[in-house]
């Protein structure tokens, strides 16, 4: 854990017991949290901070949202698991909302992110072989360079990023690698009849919030459709109103063969993911061939729902939308040598830095949180700012104030 400012006695107590007792598999920014309210986070000393980070995205609706507090406090207290042995009243409900939501004939729950991309691997595998007809244990996914879709061993195996997979080999077979936003690469690899999917986030995330060119997403649908290859979208931390849109997809009319949910689907409260597709695809795993115990618990389908209908009646896409342009402009007025580009869609941006010592973004992030502002650098020299979508513009317009006074931090 990197620690190189002064902590107040409590933090730096609970900064300790994590160095000792919890694994180091993250850098956590030294910042020790325990309240949170829509857009704001308060440390154990009491200082009170923007957010700009959304748990990667997960509080999408705004930290401890009431409704969806109320909704997970009241099922809670009548039911939270079935495991799939038995039904539930609250996954019927929570199925036929989230489809008819969302456009698709069924929905596969499941928790965490990478496993409901575990789960549309899988699941275009089966496809792949039973409806399109690959030879057996043949089917090949295109993914693209700098993805990041989670850390299990199957997801690594198709990761470009040596963090992801060093010393965790032997890696599963079947993937094909090609650079993001290049269409020519992508019919290459479709040539191959193996080819049963290709898996892509609408703008890449974690490798510095890199947008594709306008109409990459619809060309490479069509691209896809042409050559009957499932387009299986990853919008676990695009989708859901964070871009401007309720799935990022949705900027380029583009229908995924293959959604997949994660994040803010429970507005931060627990896990809940999902993939959505059509009868035709989704009908190909059968009863005992996939799941998972908590997978579509109640507590979990009452949640979502909350959490989708926060997500529209509150019109956090539009506010996105029309902050996204204010806090983009307002970014791009900041006069400082060390900004290379900022970019982004709706309130899902990112500064990335000129600055040659690979610590800058590191100390523009400490520097930012002295400030009262919580980011986390990705890959180096590039900082995400992804703030939960109930901010307002007086509240982002003071943010790009505390950014444009802590990036002097680099002068
Ligand atoms: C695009 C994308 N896919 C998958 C994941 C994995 O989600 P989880 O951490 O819930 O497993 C993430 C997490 O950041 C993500 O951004």
């Amino acid at each position: 854990m990197q620690s190189n400012t002064l902590q107040g006695v409590k933090s730096q107590f609970y900064l300790d017991l994590e160095e000792r007792y919890n694994a180091h598999n993250y850098s956590s920014m030294p910042v020790v949290i325990n309240k949170a309210l829509g857009v704001y986070m308060w440390d154990v000393e009491g200082k009170k901070y923007y957010d700009f980070l959304s748990g990667y995205s997960a509080v999408n609706q705004g930290h401890c949202h009431p409704r969806i507090i109320e909704t997970l406090i009241e099922q809670a207290q009548k039911l939270t698991l079935t495991s799939r042995a038995f039904h539930s009243e609250a996954l019927g409900e929570y199925a036929q909302f989230v489809t008819a939501l969302f456009g698709y004939d069924k929905v596969l729950p499941m928790n965490t992110g990478v496993e409901a991309v575990e789960t549309a691997i899988k699941l275009t595998r089966k496809w792949g072989y039973e409806v399109k007809g690959i030879e057996k244990n043949k089917a090949k996914i295109i993914v693209c360079e700098n993805n990041f879709h989670g850390r299990t061993g199957a997801v690594i195996s198709f990761s470009t990023d040596p963090d992801s997979t060093k010393n965790f080999g032997p890696f599963m077979p079947g993937f094909e690698i090609i650079p993001f936003n290049n269409l020519e690469a992508l019919a290459k690899a479709l040539t191959d009849k193996n080819v049963a999917g290709f898996l892509v986030e609408p703008i890449q995330g974690e490798a510095g919030v890199i947008v594709a060119a306008d109409n990459y997403l619809q060309k490479a649908k069509q691209y896809c459709a042409d050559a009957n290859v499932l387009f299986i979208a990853d919008e676990i931390q695009t989708g859901l109103c964070r871009t401007g849109k309720m799935l990022c997809c949705d900027h380029e009319e583009v229908r995924p063969d293959i959604l997949i949910l994660g994040k803010a689907l429970s507005g931060g409260t627990l896990p809940v993911s999902a993939v959505l597709a059509d009868d035709e695809i989704m009908l190909t795993i059968k009863p005992g061939e996939h799941g998972s115990t908590y997978g579509g618990n109640p507590l979990a389908c009452k949640v979502a729902i909350t959490a989708l209908k926060v997500l529209q009646e509150e019109n956090m896409a539009q506010n996105a939308e029309v902050l996204g342009i204010i806090f983009r402009s307002g970014l791009q007025q900041i006069d400082s040598k060390h900004i290379k580009e900022i970019r982004g869609k709706g309130l899902f941006n990112a500064i990335e830095l000129v600055h040659i010592n690979k610590e800058a973004a590191w100390k523009f992030c400490l520097e930012l949180k002295e400030n009262g502002m919580l980011a986390k650098p990705t890959h180096g020299n590039k900082i995400r700012f992804s703030p939960p979508l109930v901010i307002n513009e007086k509240e982002l317009k003071e943010c790009i104030d505390i950014i444009e006074e802590s990036i002097k931090i680099l002068d």
